[in-house]
């Protein structure tokens, strides 16, 4: 169960976090993996640890706001079965306080960027007879959450391209669903952390672990679990749905 032998996987922002962790379990599962990385050196890292454990994967260096790049960039990829739309960025935020730079920068990156994936594969995908295209979301997307306006506008965009794409390509065997996580502990957590709170990084830590009512964050191998089936062909009457993996967070923080 679960085989991606002879898939061609491409996964954006997949030097880091919860995408290294699918590259990672994709690769393992036969899949070729690209990975398409606004920090090429990550990327690179990541394929190398694919491929001294046997696996097949490349690096694109590729900024997803650049729709030019992204053509260019898939140009050189012969096929493409998986597009996991992952790489994103966080903000934190109020409406009156988030500066229309910022916003503009998270629409760039989180909504035009899955955007522009997804205006390269779909022409792919519908001339090789379909496949799987999973978005990141978050929890942002579906509950208010203090101070995170411009992401959760970000996220938003994304759970409702979801539901576009799956109903418009459902008769090319494309199906499109997303991810929902709470925190996961990966370094955009740590990131946004440090340069919020700094001098108070363990507490903090401790607070936003306990927001989920599991009591801790979760790990980007858990995502990618979740990431392999929606992608695999096991989830294959599975379309225009989204998974919050939470620790509890949407439907038992009471
Ligand atoms: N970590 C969490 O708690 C959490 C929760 C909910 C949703 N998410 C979402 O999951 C996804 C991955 O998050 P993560 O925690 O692994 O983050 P991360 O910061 O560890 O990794 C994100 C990767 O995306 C890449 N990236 C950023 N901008 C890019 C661009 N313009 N072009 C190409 N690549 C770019 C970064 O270089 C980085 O390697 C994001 O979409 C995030 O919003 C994360």
């Amino acid at each position: 169960m679960f085989s991606l032998t002879g898939k061609s996987a491409v996964i954006t922002g997949g030097g880091s976090g919860i995408g290294r962790a699918i590259a990672k379990l994709f690769a393992k599962q036969g899949a070729f993996v690209h990975i398409i990385e606004l920090n090429e050196e990550a990327a690179l890292s990541v394929t190398k640890e694919i491929q001294a454990d046997g696996g097949l994967a490349t690096a694109h260096g590729c900024d997803i706001t650049n729709q030019q790049k992204v053509l260019d960039t898939f140009a050189t990829i012969d096929k493409v079965d998986i597009l996991v739309n992952n790489a994103g960025i966080a903000h934190i935020g109020k409406a009156d306080t988030t500066t229309e730079a910022d916003f503009m920068k998270l629409f760039e990156v989180n909504v035009k960027g899955t955007y522009n994936s997804l205006y390269a594969t779909i022409p792919l995908m519908k001339k090789n007879g379909g496949g799987a295209i999973l978005n990141m979301a978050s929890i942002a997307a579906l509950v208010g959450i203090t101070d995170r306006f411009a992401y959760s506008m970000s996220k938003g965009a994304v759970f409702a391209m979801t539901l576009s794409v799956a109903r418009d390509y459902i008769g090319d065997k494309i199906r499109c669903n997303s991810i929902s996580p709470a925190r996961v502990h990966t370094p955009f957590v740590d990131g946004f952390i440090a340069k919020t709170y700094p001098g108070q990084e363990e507490v903090m830590f401790d607070k936003l672990s306990k927001s989920q009512p599991i009591g801790r964050m979760g790990q980007p191998e858990e995502i990618a679990s979740l990431a392999l089936y929606l992608c695999s062909d096991e989830s294959g009457f599975v379309t225009g749905c989204d998974y919050p993996i939470d620790g509890g967070f949407v439907k038992l923080n009471n």
